[in-house]
């Protein structure tokens, strides 16, 4: 009931009476204010008029189960969510979730993570209060050797949802990075367990830089966050719930061809490099070429200046442009 008051206080822009409250629930006056209280109590701030009812008068940047409900307009994705204030990682969380039957499209959400992964051994950076971070299970019908194409759909919904939600424009550094103005403002992660030739379940967890002010000098010239990029905090609860709706709609596409066929163009209109010389670096060597976008399989096409097109798949494979990150 908590998430549903939230949710009506949040699409009303005026006063909502308290006597409506009482009759959706069908609870008492004294149980819609005890709500209205608990609301109070995380931060919200509501106003109470006496014959007028309750107000939202600011969300502000509250991550809860509660905020994440509200925030759902979805059929399945993220629809049954997880969240814990701290954990060690939302993907390894998700996994035990997966293990202990967690269904397809269980969200797993925190305010911080004490371990959280990057790609290839990676640590990602994960104070409160700053990054969204969250994994979602999944559960789909598919050979193990196309669960990477999962990762390249989950960016097309964080750039969907980014601009949804903030109006920002972003682009994708295939396979798993968004960057904003030449910086990486998301990563994504996906893993997997399988069994002979079928998967178990995947968690794609993706960290996106909400409202981080700055990043360790490691990271700083390469790093961008939504309030360094608008100016201004956001809600990272609401921008959860517009990256599921986002993740729902090309999801719905990717699993009816099981690849990239009906998204690849898509996809590449969002690429960062596309048509742009980039680097290839292999574990044991190097190329440059023009990077050409992703095939139906997900693959990127480069170029060679010899005229023969590669294809690269994810995994151990780095690609940036000839002048740095991008
Ligand atoms: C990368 O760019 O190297 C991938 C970063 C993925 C980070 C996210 S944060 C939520 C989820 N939990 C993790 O431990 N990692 C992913």
């Amino acid at each position: 009931m908590k998430a549903e008051i939230l949710r009506m206080l949040k699409e009303q822009s005026g006063y909502i009476s308290g006597q409506d409250l009482c009759r959706q629930f069908q609870v008492s006056r004294t149980a819609v204010w005890k709500v209205i209280k608990q609301l109070e109590a995380e931060g919200y701030r509501i106003e109470a008029v006496r014959n007028r009812g309750y107000q939202l008068l600011d969300a502000g940047d509250i991550l809860s189960k509660a905020e994440l409900e509200s925030s759902m307009n979805t059929e399945w994705a993220g629809k049954n969510v997880l969240y814990f204030n701290e954990t060690d990682s939302t993907n390894t969380a998700a996994k035990k979730a997966a293990e202990d039957g967690g269904p397809h499209g269980t969200l797993v959400v925190t305010d911080s993570q004490s371990g959280g992964k990057g790609r290839r051994g990676r640590t990602w950076a994960s104070l409160p209060g700053s990054g969204l971070y969250m994994s979602i299970i999944l559960r789909p019908q598919l050979h193990p050797s196309s669960a990477s194409m999962l990762t390249l759909v989950a960016a097309m919904a964080v750039v969907d949802g980014l601009k949804q939600k903030t109006g920002l424009e972003t682009a994708i550094k295939w396979p798993n990075d968004i960057v904003c103005n030449g910086k990486k403002l998301c990563g994504i992660l996906t893993e997997m367990s399988t069994e002979l030739e079928c998967i178990n379940y995947v968690v794609t967890g993706i960290g996106i830089n909400v409202n981080n002010e700055s990043f360790p000098e490691e990271i700083r010239n390469t790093a961008t966050s939504l309030r360094l990029e608008q100016g201004y905090r956001s809600a990272r609860g609401e921008l959860a719930g517009a990256v599921m709706k986002s993740f729902e709609k090309y999801y719905g596409e990717f699993i009816k061809t099981c690849d990239m066929s009906r998204l690849k163009e898509e996809y590449n209109r969002h690429l960062v490099n596309k048509d742009k010389i980039v680097q290839v670096l292999r574990p044991d060597s190097e190329y440059s070429g023009t990077s050409l976008g992703i095939n139906d399989g997900g693959e990127l096409l480069v170029k060679k200046e010899s005229g023969q097109i590669e294809m690269v798949l994810s995994g151990e494979v780095s690609v940036r442009g000839v002048y740095g990150y991008v």
